[in-house]
């Protein structure tokens, strides 16, 4: 048997219990038996309650109450342990409870009013709040539900414009028979029973949890009838906030040098007091002591109210005094920055923000460019989109040569394309200078269907181009070693390899020595050589292409990708990493 303590005292919130039984139930949760308990175990229409019940090992959040031939079921999930004989704290979640409460409490208010209204109606059962359904059911029919439901209102705002006492108490089933015209049958007949009553309103049998005064129960209202076969329901529901929550909310209110004054304008005066605030730190602790001097407003405020006045709005007048206090400081730190500030040094030298600088292919293009201008070439960009003659057939490349598909041309158009190389410069020179010397170094983006850690469908190539009179191998080879220890270093030299390609005869593969072995052979290279582009002596129906007699004059062409050279200069594992936006690889150069 559990002792009900919530019988004796519907706002105990906490107690102490012994337990007498703990087991396991089939969905992994527990529950416990106690001697005595403050939970209330759903019945009488009202909700069970929940809350936590704590040992010292060992903890049960209870989710639900179940009461089975007078023993109370605390059911939920156990975190550690808890043992039979151990003395456990009992806390329940007062909210709900207090919930659960006003809204039954408001059931047996409304149930006043129906007796009123129809003197004869006898109660059979209430539902308040489970699944936010509030009802009483009565026994019987209603001839005409609406003029009830109209009797029913009208005799609630008459109980409601009452103060009235809720009082229960145990008495003897003989007693009850006396004092009331509704016994149900399930009433155990050999034990004391609790009665309740509104005032002087119906005494009824109640074993559910109840507020003490009407004050607590908010305004209510009946919204429907509704009909079954040998009984009805009226529902009600809640159109207002209770006496007792409008007496807490309303916030006291004190006389102060003459003035009313209450937490709600003390806030509002605050605020404007800041909003006035000039940055000047005397005027700031003016009014911190205002406020939160030791006679300040907030003192007088609080010395003003009860005990039980203090436990209701003490927490938001000492959160108001926190924020007062984090205003002013945040305020304080931004007066005293304005304060230095005004004292500020021009003096001192400024911060440098964080300077960007050229790319590497640009400044690879420039270095370049120095390089061959110093010797007399002169630096052209010719265009990336050219037709097919100036890109291909111009360059003695006719329309089904296979050495279209080794450049992985992207097309515009049929007879248009993004130069692959930057050789179309090459006939635009010739046609641009009319006549040799010509000494030309081209510069510019070229594109082919290539990706991988060699190369980028997009790139840079330098075009090398001389023709004069007499120009034989000996001069490629000679600007070849000019560029390469000009560019890499001064112990650097290149070599030639027979090659082909339809615009130079001869033709060449052109090899510089490696950086790293310094052409000994190293894993890096090829027996001591690294590839740096082609080259070769301009084919004599190019020179004819470009209105040049190939009898009279001659030339040397080479094309090399920037990208490649300065991937050998800095040793880059991967050329597609020059084009990555990560400045940690950028700012290396
Ligand atoms: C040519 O493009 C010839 N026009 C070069 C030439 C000019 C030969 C004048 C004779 C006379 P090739 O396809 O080998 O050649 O390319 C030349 C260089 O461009 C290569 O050595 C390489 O350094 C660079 N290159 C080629 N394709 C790519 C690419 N997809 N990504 C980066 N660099 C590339």
């Amino acid at each position: 048997m559990t002792e009900t303590q919530y019988l004796y005292d519907s706002y105990q919130m906490e107690s102490e219990a012994t337990i007498q039984q703990i087991s396991q139930l089939a969905d992994g949760q527990t529950y416990l038996i106690l001697d005595k308990t403050i939970f209330f175990a759903q019945g009488g229409g009202q909700p069970s309650d929940s809350g936590v019940i704590t040992g010292s090992d060992g903890k049960l959040t209870v989710k639900s109450i179940e009461y089975n031939k007078g023993e109370i079921k605390h059911i939920g999930k156990l975190n550690g342990r808890l043992n039979v004989g151990n003395k456990v704290k009992l806390k329940i979640d007062w909210g709900r409870r207090y919930q659960h409460m006003i809204w039954h409490s408001a059931g047996h208010l409304l149930d006043d009013a129906t007796l009123r209204a129809n003197p004869k109606l006898i109660p059979v059962s209430g539902m308040h709040g489970i699944g936010r359904k509030m009802y009483i059911e009565y026994s019987g029919q209603v001839d005409n539900p609406k003029i009830l439901i109209e009797k029913i209102n009208t005799e609630l705002v008459t109980l409601q414009k009452k103060l009235q006492k809720i009082v229960t108490k145990f008495v003897t089933l003989e007693e009850l028979q006396k004092l009331s015209n509704w016994i149900p049958e399930s009433l155990p007949k050999n034990k004391r029973l609790r009665i309740m009553q509104i005032g002087t309103g119906r005494i009824i049998p109640d074993g559910g949890t109840q507020v003490k005064s009407t004050s607590e129960i908010p305004p209510i209202e009946a919204t429907k009838i509704e009909l079954g076969e040998t009984s009805f329901k009226v529902h009600y529901q809640i159109i207002g906030t209770s006496d007792e929550t409008k007496s807490k909310e309303a916030p006291k209110t004190i006389t102060i040098t003459g003035k009313k004054v209450n937490l709600r304008s003390l806030k509002a005066n605050f605020t404007s007091d800041v909003l006035k605030l000039k940055n000047n730190l005397g005027d700031l602790e003016k009014i911190q002591t205002k406020y939160l001097g030791k006679k300040g407003l907030i003192n007088s405020l609080f010395d003003s109210l009860t005990n039980d006045e203090k436990a209701i709005q003490g927490k938001e007048i000492n959160d108001f005094k926190r924020s007062i206090l984090e205003k002013l400081n945040q305020r304080k730190v931004k007066i005293e920055t304005i304060i230095n500030r005004e004292k500020f040094d021009a003096t001192i030298p400024g911060i440098l923000p964080p300077l960007g600088h050229l790319h590497l292919v640009t400044q690879a293009i420039r270095e370049i460019s120095a390089i061959f201008t110093l010797i007399g070439f002169i630096r052209r960009r010719y265009p990336e989109v050219d037709t097919d003659w100036y890109a291909a057939a111009g360059l003695n490349i006719p329309p089904d040569h296979p050495a279209r598909d080794d450049q992985e041309t992207f097309y515009v158009s049929e007879n248009v394309v993004l130069t692959p190389h930057t050789s179309n410069g090459q006939l635009h020179e010739m046609e641009l200078m009319k006549r040799p010397p010509i000494k030309m170094i081209n510069i510019g983006k070229t594109y082919r269907r290539q990706i991988d850690i060699s190369h980028t469908p997009m790139f840079h190539q330098f075009e090398g181009l001389l023709i004069d009179k007499g120009i034989n191998i000996t001069h490629l080879i000679g600007v070849g070693n000019y560029f390469v220890q000009n560019y890499f270093g001064p112990d650097r030299r290149i070599r030639l390899r027979p090659h082909h390609f339809q615009f130079t005869e001869p033709s060449f593969e052109i090899d510089i020595t490696c950086g790293v072995c310094r052409g000994v052979g190293c894993r890096l290279c090829k027996a001591g050589w690294l590839e740096l582009g082609g080259a070769g002596m301009v084919h004599p129906t190019v020179l004819k292409n470009g209105g040049i007699n190939p009898d009279k004059y001659s030339g040397f062409a080479f094309g090399w990708g920037v990208e490649r050279v300065l991937a050998m200069k800095y040793d880059l594992p991967d050329i597609r990493n020059i084009y990555t936006t990560d400045l940690r690889i950028l700012n290396q150069f």
